[in-house]
């Protein structure tokens, strides 16, 4: 009986014996089993580190990045909860830079868009028709309008990416209308990101819904990786077909940020050179955050509730 068992235990079985993702590699490399063996298809084949940078140039993220991104993302979504606890009908785009800027130096971080490529603010307010990169300045915010007001920290070399429309006062249904379809956007599209579904799964999903409801969605601006730098691989369009695309992996991190008007699609950009208004001055809202696909789905590390 004892010689049996140990036979049995000692030489058919254990090759079915399941290796723990945590337990030592079996091919004895001394790192646990899903950090070797486990995300390789054959011993001495590329990590999927090094694939998804060589094949896509996107940085996969290690555990400390995503906390520094994380905390990053806190104080962005702080800054938005001030800049809503402040907003009201009289007070100019200016006052918004200025309490982003404030706040975010008085925290220690440093605001992304000042001086990102010649944009000379430290925080994009979008009013209405302006779909994108409104430029903070003597523009009042008038009752029933409605305000994007997207903030980027860097804390401690980590980028953090978010926005949110604002209603100011009372909105109108229009108002209404657009800044519910953006935000059901965006819900959507987060939705969609799980290991082994695809960026076209997440452009397919916003724009089957904007256009759904008769809405459009802008195509010149995407979202992006995030992270390590403001604008990283991959790229992130709000259209697209189911399927297509990069495969999303554990680890990328990502900005979704739909643009949706309430007229058509096209857009102009003024003199400025930054400030992005729809062609048929319909309203335009948009909703960003920046996101971590997990092991079984994501995590927003700029969340707040849509
Ligand atoms: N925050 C914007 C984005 O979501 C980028 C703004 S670039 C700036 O990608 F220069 F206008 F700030
Ligand atoms: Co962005
Ligand atoms: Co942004």
């Amino acid at each position: 009986m004892y010689t049996k068992q140990e036979k049995t235990n000692g030489s058919m079985n254990n090759r079915r014996v399941k290796v723990g993702r945590n337990d030592p590699c079996p091919c004895g490399s001394g790192l646990k089993y899903k950090k070797c063996c486990l995300r390789k298809k054959a011993p001495g084949d590329e990590n999927l580190k090094d694939q998804y940078l060589r094949r896509y140039n996107i940085r996969l993220k290690e555990k400390k990045d995503i906390e520094g991104i994380r905390r990053a993302g806190r104080l962005a979504i702080a800054t938005l909860d001030l800049v809503e606890a402040a907003l009201r009908p009289g007070m100019t785009t200016e006052d918004i830079n200025t309490i982003v800027h404030d706040f975010t130096v008085e925290n220690g971080a440093v605001p992304a868009p000042l001086n990102y490529r010649g944009f000379p603010k430290s925080v994009c307010v979008s009013v209405n028709e302006v779909i994108c990169h409104g430029i903070p300045g003597e523009r009042l915010l008038n009752d029933g309008d409605i305000v994007n007001v997207d903030v980027t920290p860097i804390l401690d070399g980590y980028y953090a990416d978010t926005n949110k429309t604002f209603f100011v006062g009372t909105p109108g249904a229009d108002a209404r209308k657009i800044v519910d379809v953006a935000g059901n956007c965006l819900k959507l599209g987060m939705s969609m990101v799980r290991p082994g579904n695809t960026i076209g799964d997440i452009g397919w999903a916003i724009q089957n819904y904007a256009e759904g409801r008769k809405c459009s969605v802008v195509r010149e601006f995407i979202g992006h990786g995030v992270g390590l730098d403001f604008h990283e691989a991959p790229q992130v369009p709000h259209y697209g077909r189911k399927g297509e695309g990069i495969v999303l992996v554990p680890n990328m991190v990502f900005t979704i940020e739909p643009m949706v008007n309430l007229g058509k699609s096209s857009l102009r950009v003024l003199k400025d050179n930054w400030t992005a208004v729809t062609k048929d001055s319909s309203l335009s809202a948009q909703f960003e955050q920046t996101i971590l696909v997990t092991e079984d789905g994501n995590e927003s590390l700029t969340p707040y509730d849509l």
